[in-house]
């Protein structure tokens, strides 16, 4: 099956929407409480994401993966950091892909597609924040993150650990 990588419209706002809460589901379920899980709308999603894909801020991207059928089966966000604390200038926000797509390199296609785009756009450092205890912090760590910090985080009334993976000088990662 051929998977093509694309800049997400308007239009993708329910695949995208869909992707994101299927894939908290498989991957946060043990992680994140289950009423909480259970408690996420498609409907509230498709509306946020709508909204932001429909008034984009500068210098963020939301990049799709897409089948041969044109079904969005991944996505990852990526922008300015959020979280002033840390030093980084940009983020990569979020890679989801729909368990079934998971472990043939499409992670890895979007993270390399998120990196350019944050390079040209002028960004210099990244970091990404994820679960301590989701497994793809393994990911992150073989596409040569580095730890750089760590918050704790509620989510649906647990406290969680995050960690922060950084990476420095992106233009010569794209080069
Ligand atoms: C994490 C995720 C984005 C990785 O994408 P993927 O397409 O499954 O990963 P790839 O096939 O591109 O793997 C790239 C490399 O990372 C390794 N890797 C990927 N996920 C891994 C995991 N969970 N544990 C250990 N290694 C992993 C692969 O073995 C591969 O190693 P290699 O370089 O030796 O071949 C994807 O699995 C996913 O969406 N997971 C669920 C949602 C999630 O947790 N997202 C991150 C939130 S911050």
């Amino acid at each position: 099956m051929k998977i093509d990588i694309r800049h997400a419209s308007v239009a993708d706002a329910a695949g995208i929407a869909r992707v994101h809460i299927d894939t908290w589901r498989s991957a946060y379920k043990g992680i994140v409480p289950d009423e909480y899980l259970a408690s996420l709308s498609y409907e509230k999603r498709l509306i946020s994401w709508g909204n932001f894909l429909g008034a984009m801020p500068s210098r963020q991207h939301v990049l799709v993966a897409v089948d041969d059928d044109g079904k969005v089966i991944a996505f990852a966000n990526a922008g300015n950091n959020r979280s002033v604390e840390y030093g980084p200038d940009g983020e990569v926000v979020a890679i989801y892909l729909l368990q079934e797509y998971q472990g043939c390199g499409i992670g890895r296609r979007l993270f390399h597609a998120s990196i350019h785009r944050l390079a040209a756009d002028g960004f210099k450092q990244m970091l990404v924040w994820v679960l301590a205890d989701n497994s793809a912090c393994r990911f992150y760590e073989r596409m040569g993150g580095q730890l750089i910090g760590e918050k704790m985080e509620e989510i649906g009334g647990k406290s969680l650990k995050e960690l922060a993976y950084g990476w420095d000088d992106l233009p010569s990662r794209v080069t």
